[in-house]
């Protein structure tokens, strides 16, 4: 049995990455965890191949996004579709807007965002793991209050999303 198995539910996000008004892009990561509180530091895997991991190793920043359960349609679109070939934005309709101190932006619809630099970058397996130091944090107020409740990856997804394709522009 896959280990991934005993690992479940995780979390979903949407990491956005690139510069607001240029080149950006979103990804639907479950593979995220905070590292330490003093630095404040979170850890994300993300695929070699994939187009974040490009744009995130030449910016060195990212911004973490926490979707609530209605944003599942786009989650999913932005898990299976890969910025080399869509603008992700245009097609789920999820609207970019400066972030507080980054480049990158932030997704309007997003209840949270997490804006972190880039502070190690480290190889594991299919995946490099980016840590960063979350620079800025800031949430709807309702999210704060407990009224809002975010959904849980149940591991219900097919494994094939990890065989996106990616295809170099
Ligand atoms: C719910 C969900 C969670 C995912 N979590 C991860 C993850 O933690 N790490 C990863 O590398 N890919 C993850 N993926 C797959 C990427 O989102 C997918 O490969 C995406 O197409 C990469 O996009 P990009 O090439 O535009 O960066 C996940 C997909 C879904 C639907």
């Amino acid at each position: 049995m896959e280990y991934l198995e005993f690992m479940w539910p995780m979390r979903h996000f949407l990491v956005t990455c690139g510069e607001i008004g240029g080149k950006s892009n979103i990804i639907a990561l479950s593979f995220c965890m905070p590292v330490s509180k003093e630095p404040p530091l979170i850890a994300c895997a993300v695929g070699k191949k994939a187009y974040s991991c490009k744009l995130i190793r030449s910016t060195k920043e990212f911004i973490i996004n926490v979707p609530l359960e209605k944003l599942k349609p786009q989650i999913y679109y932005c898990g299976y579709h890969s910025g080399y070939q869509v603008d992700k934005f245009k097609e789920t309709g999820l609207t970019p807007q400066h972030a507080r101190k980054l480049k990158a932006p932030i997704i309007g619809e997003c209840v949270a965002h997490m804006e972190c630099k880039v502070r190690m970058e480290i190889e594991t397996g299919d995946k490099n793991l980016f840590i960063g130091e979350v620079i800025e944090a800031y949430a709807d107020e309702a999210l704060v209050k407990g009224k809002k409740k975010v959904e849980y990856a149940k591991g219900d997804f097919p494994g094939k999303i990890y065989a996106t394709r990616f295809k170099e522009e």
